[in-house]
């Protein structure tokens, strides 16, 4: 199929080459001449496993090019808006990009072409597209189908879902809209991918409340790890025992630093934003307080590693492991470990960072730390080390080589991501995140 991809951020780089991979002839289009290029030239503008490779092979084959011409979209049966929607001032999403990619998109949609949404979108913002759209070409459609694609993950999550959603105008024109979508996600549909044909209302919140029950999940671990951290309680093993119980599972309880991130953190302000518009002052408050849970943990780990350097931070050398908001990322957009390194920064501390692929971005954002090039450098004559993101490689340290390289054996493990005992053993005083 001719499938036209509007916005090579994230999601649509993403998207925009996947579809390539699958077979069809794709072009993507952004109003970034230097992401155009880059991708042009097969370079992928962002760390994401796997994806340098399709985007290679996509490109060997002639299925994709990049543009910044609009109207290089004209013949596409499908056309995938796929820019970001950013937190705006007040916590609601602000939808300036989407409506500057409608606007431009709308003079060369035909007849018979689907207008396919995928960013993550206030409810309500496809049924105000969908009567632009009908003025501009009252034969085209426009269905959402909204992406739940993972860093770190995106190729696959976008290759293979968990769950495709479309949401669909009512009658014909609906089912016309489904037979089109399932030739675009004929691969995934043929694995048994399950497919759930809904209205557009639901389908744009099918993805903010998936985003919010997964904060909320992180945020009820994490109010846990305030209470086992008053009472003495191991929240890991509370999140073992409690997870065992197939109504709960284990996945996402992983109590530490919090969500942050491009999604999670803004999309929740969004939709809490969004139920207040819609006259639901109340229905959505407890999203306030998972906010909050979340940002206390970042309070609580400048709280600990203030504790052990003996009460102050002034001067003090602080090792910090890990900068993006997860590992294998390099996304630093909310990060609770770049903000906290920023945080002992400000309060007098040398702190000396390291990220296996998050160096770059961190120092974008805040040039005025130091930057270390591996964890050893990192870790040479620290006086306290925290470690932020749970890297494989920070899982991997060996306590003994780490004591070696420190001034004083301190580690905090802000991700719950280590062995307490084997720290303890190499003589490191150990403070896990309510553990
Ligand atoms: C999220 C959603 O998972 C995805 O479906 C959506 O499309 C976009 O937002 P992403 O932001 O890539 O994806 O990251 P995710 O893996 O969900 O992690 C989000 C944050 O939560 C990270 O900062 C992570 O460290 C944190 N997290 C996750 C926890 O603190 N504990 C957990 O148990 C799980």
């Amino acid at each position: 199929m001719r499938i036209s991809v509007i916005g090579c951020g994230y999601l649509g780089a993403v998207h925009a080459v996947s579809m390539a991979k699958l077979g069809h002839e794709v072009v993507g289009v952004d109003v970034d001449p230097v992401k155009i290029a880059a991708l042009s030239r097969g370079e992928a503008p962002f760390f994401e496993p796997g994806l340098p490779e399709i985007l290679s092979e996509a490109l060997a084959t002639g299925r994709i090019r990049f543009t910044t011409e609009i109207a290089d979209v004209a013949g596409s049966e499908v056309h995938f808006l796929a820019v970001g929607t950013p937190q705006g001032a007040d916590g609601a999403a602000d939808l300036r990009y989407v409506d500057a990619a409608v606007a431009a998109l709308l003079p060369h949609v035909g007849a018979g072409q689907l207008v396919v949404g995928k960013s993550t979108v206030p409810v309500g913002t496809a049924a105000r597209l969908a009567d632009d759209l009908a003025a501009a070409e009252p034969d085209a459609t426009l269905v959402w189908n909204p992406e739940f694609l993972r860093e770190g993950f995106a190729v696959q999550d976008t290759i293979s879902p968990d769950r495709i959603v479309y949401g669909v105008p009512d009658g014909v024109e609906g089912e016309r809209a489904v037979e089109v979508l399932d030739d675009v996600y004929a691969a995934a549909l043929a694995a048994g991918t399950p497919r759930l044909v809904v209205d557009r209302a639901t389908a744009e919140l099918v993805k903010v409340s998936a985003n919010a029950f997964l904060a909320t999940k992180i945020s009820f671990i994490n109010a846990m790890a305030e209470i086992a951290e008053v009472t003495g309680a191991d929240v890991t093993a509370l999140a073992d025992a409690i997870g065992l119980d197939a109504r709960i599972g284990r996945r996402f309880l992983n109590a530490g630093l919090g969500f942050g991130g491009g999604c999670l953190p803004k999309d929740i302000r969004a939709f809490r934003a969004r139920s207040i518009e819609l006259g639901l002052p109340h229905t959505l408050d407890f999203l306030e307080d998972v906010d909050a849970v979340n940002l206390r943990r970042r309070d609580r780990l400048v709280d600990v590693a203030t504790e052990l350097l003996g009460g102050d931070v002034q001067g003090r050398r602080v090792a910090v492991l890990g900068l993006a908001f997860k590992p294998d990322s390099d996304d630093v957009r909310d990060s609770p470990a770049l903000d906290i390194a920023a945080r002992l920064r400000a309060a007098g501390a040398v702190v000396v960072a390291y990220d296996p692929e998050a160096v770059h971005t961190s120092q974008r954002v805040h040039p005025e730390l130091t930057y270390a090039e591996s964890a050893a450098e990192a870790l040479g004559g620290a006086d306290v080390v925290l470690v932020l993101t749970e890297w494989q490689e920070f899982r991997d340290l060996e306590p003994a080589a780490v004591g070696a390289l420190v001034a004083a054996k301190a580690i905090v493990d802000g991700r719950n991501c280590l062995d307490p005992q084997a720290w303890r053993q190499a003589g490191f005083t150990y403070r896990g995140m309510g553990r």
